[in-house]
């Protein structure tokens, strides 16, 4: 299998690529990025109008900047995509959703197992512990372009998929007042090298309930975006998430 690494040269490209060589069957065949560069002669490209060679799956760890380049060029040579970026708006995810009437594509703000599985954990702590009061705290590295995570982002829509009346709150300042019941606290903290960290504390009366998922290196977002493109590259059309892989795998 052969894939195209969309923002090649950035910490998750380099890491992708790594993971790649490892496996048996996956090859990294070039790159994109906003300049061209010669890696030991893996090629990365300025422009997805450069690539020759047609591949079996693009993955893109870049930013939300590249999606209108990633999706014309996946719709136009039929290539399915495993869209890792995140921060994207709702702009963004309307063009996925178009995009993938004609493409298959699989998109999650985190590609690790764990994650998606505290989600599904934390949506069953939800119906159980509707009176608690529910905030998520993420931690990231200092250089992390948005706030708050895309991971934080999808553990609120867990949470709204149980409860759509509640209302997120983007770290607190000032005089707030009393916390309103049905809000969702979202805060977010920046610093040094943390690769990823994720807490969803219920806080009930005179007891509280916290999950916590610690990213321990970047492998574990390169290993699942992998396995996406694996699932991926088999399909023809539709948009595709880590509930569907992990369904397959179950
Ligand atoms: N889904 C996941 O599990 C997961 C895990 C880690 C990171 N991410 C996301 O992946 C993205 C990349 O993360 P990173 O830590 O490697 O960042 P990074 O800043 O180290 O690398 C990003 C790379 O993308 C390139 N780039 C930016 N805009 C581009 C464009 N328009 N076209 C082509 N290339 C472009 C940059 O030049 C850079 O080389 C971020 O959005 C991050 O939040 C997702």
């Amino acid at each position: 299998m052969k894939i195209i690494i969309c923002g090649a040269l950035g910490k998750m490209g380099a890491k992708l690529r790594e993971n790649a060589l490892k496996t048996d069957e996956i090859t990294p065949l070039c790159g994109v990025d906003i300049k061209c560069a010669d890696l030991n002669g893996f090629k990365v490209y300025d422009s997805f109008d450069k690539i020759a060679e047609k591949a079996d799956a693009v993955i893109d760890f870049s930013s939300k900047a590249s999606l209108e380049n990633v999706l014309s060029y996946c719709v136009k040579t039929k290539t399915p995509a495993v869209l890792c970026s995140t921060g994207y708006d709702e702009n963004d995810l309307a063009a996925i959703n178009k995009a993938s009437e004609n493409v298959a594509l699989f998109r999650s703000a985190n590609m690790s197992l764990g994650v998606n599985v505290l989600i599904e954990a934390v949506k069953f702590a939800a119906k159980k512990l509707y009176d608690f009061d529910i905030e998520i705290i993420e931690k990231h590295h200092n250089k992390k372009a948005d706030a708050p995570s895309g991971t934080a982002v999808m553990i609120k829509d867990g949470i709204k998929e149980v409860f759509p009346d509640r209302i997120e709150v983007y770290g607190r300042h000032g005089i707030v007042g009393a916390r309103y019941k049905k809000e969702i606290g979202i805060h977010a903290v920046r610093g040094g090298t943390i690769v990823g960290e994720h807490q969803v504390i219920f806080a009930g009366d005179n007891e509280s309930l916290t999950f916590t998922h610690n990213a321990e290196s970047r492998d574990v977002f390169a290993a699942g975006a992998l396995s996406a493109a694996r699932f991926i590259a088999k399909k023809e059309k539709g948009l595709f998430d880590m509930k569907d892989l992990l369904s397959e795998n179950a």
